[in-house]
């Protein structure tokens, strides 16, 4: 078989495979231009609401970056690197790996290998749909969640999913929403950083939104961590900071996140997201002691709270309604829903507040607060202390 034939045979599986969604991953390497800055261009389908588009994740010296095509234009773009700029290519589908290897005389030669259904093969099935991919991903590998070859530990497979939910969820908000040049947002103990890294690798380089995150984070060694797997990743706008919630300001925040933040650092996050006047604050609230260790006993829901279980829910409750009521007298319109299964945690509660210019009616939302404290002998909520300042 003549040599360009191979190159033709190899380029009509990669459209097939554009074309049949049938695409793992197209890899291209051993850049023609040895002396140019771009190393390596990573392709891999994207579902994103206007539909199928192919995410090119072109990989520099020092920095990722990402754009995404149609299927037409990431076709035109395939035919014109390959063999030209990029000599060793690798197809993954579903069905096989085909690699091409292009010699200096632009010879091509076509291996295919077709795929035993093994468990590699199983775990790139299952992972096609989800939004953020654990191959060739070097914050999932730093963090522990896959190993080096992208496969998601067994160990992980739930935090995983919930990174995917997590994204999958914010996505529906960035994608319909207009954005500022540059979005800014802040993850308020953002801890090992598993959804803020995530979130700033769909943003920035699938969705291609100019972002900017910073996480904040009381303990060193965890900021220490984030810092050095964000350089590695190559993620310039993406950093940590060593700072008490109540002590972070910035000029800009378009975005306040708080997840698991513990007990009252939900409030001061959401007090943070209020002052800088945020368009969105997303929080899933954890340990709700501040309220429960107030709730007196003496009530006449006494009954209710009679056991540990429904006191804890009964404190989660009202530490949320009395946020959410909070967040609506400043203007926010608040959403409260599960946002995974909670088969296997029971901290998946995400309250979401996006302002608007609706008005509110402050008095009847005072009104509301005072007679919820008053039911359950709460003497002070720590969000409604905090907005007693202002
Ligand atoms: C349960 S972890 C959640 C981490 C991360 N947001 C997640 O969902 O994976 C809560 C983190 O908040 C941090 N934290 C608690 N209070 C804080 C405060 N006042 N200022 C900064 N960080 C705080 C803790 O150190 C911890 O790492």
């Amino acid at each position: 078989m003549p040599k360009h034939q191979q190159l033709i045979e190899f380029l009509d599986s990669i459209q097939d495979s554009f074309q049949n969604r049938n695409l793992i991953k197209l890899s291209m390497s051993k850049a023609s231009n040895r002396t140019d800055d771009l190393k390596m261009i990573y392709v891999t389908p994207v579902e994103l609401r206007s539909g199928l588009k192919f995410s090119f994740k072109y990989r520099f010296k020092t920095r990722d970056e990402v754009k995404n095509y149609s299927t037409e234009e990431a076709l035109e773009l395939v035919k014109e690197l390959i063999g030209n700029s990029f000599m060793q290519i690798l197809l993954n589908t579903n069905e096989e790996e085909q690699q091409l290897l292009v010699n200096k005389k632009g010879k091509a030669k076509r291996i295919v290998k077709k795929h035993v259904i093994d468990q590699i093969n199983l775990n790139h099935n299952k992972e096609k749909n989800y939004l953020i991919k654990s191959v060739d991903n070097i914050y999932l590998e730093r963090l522990g969640v896959c190993d080096k070859n992208g496969r998601v530990k067994d160990k992980q497979q739930d935090k995983f999913r919930q990174i995917n939910r997590y994204v999958e969820l914010m996505s529906h908000w960035f994608e319909k929403t207009d954005h500022p040049t540059t979005l800014n947002i802040v993850d308020m103990g953002s801890g090992k950083g598993y959804l803020t890294f995530a979130l700033y690798d769909y943003l920035k380089n699938q969705l291609g939104i100019n972002v900017s995150i910073t996480g904040v984070e009381l303990r060193e060694n965890l900021v220490k961590l984030c810092t050095e797997i964000s350089n590695e990743s190559g993620f310039n706008d993406l950093t940590f900071v060593s700072k008490d919630i109540r002590d972070f300001s910035a000029k800009e925040i378009d975005v306040i996140i708080a997840l698991h933040a513990c007990d009252t650092a939900t409030d001061l996050a959401i007090y943070q997201g209020i002052i800088a006047d945020a368009k969105l604050i997303v929080c899933a609230p954890c340990c709700h002691k501040q309220v429960r260790s107030e709730m007196g006993s003496t009530t006449q829901f006494k009954a209710l709270t009679k056991h540990g279980i429904f006191e804890e829910r009964q404190a989660e409750m009202l530490t949320d309604t009395i946020r959410s009521l909070l967040m609506e007298r400043e203007g926010f319109k608040t959403k409260i829903f599960e946002f995974i299964s909670n088969e296997h945690t029971r901290k998946n509660v995400m309250m979401i507040g996006q302002k608007t210019k609706a008005k509110r009616n402050r008095k009847q939302i005072d009104d509301n607060v005072k007679q919820l404290k008053e039911s359950f002998n709460i003497k002070r909520h720590e969000l409604e202390d905090l907005l007693s300042k202002l």
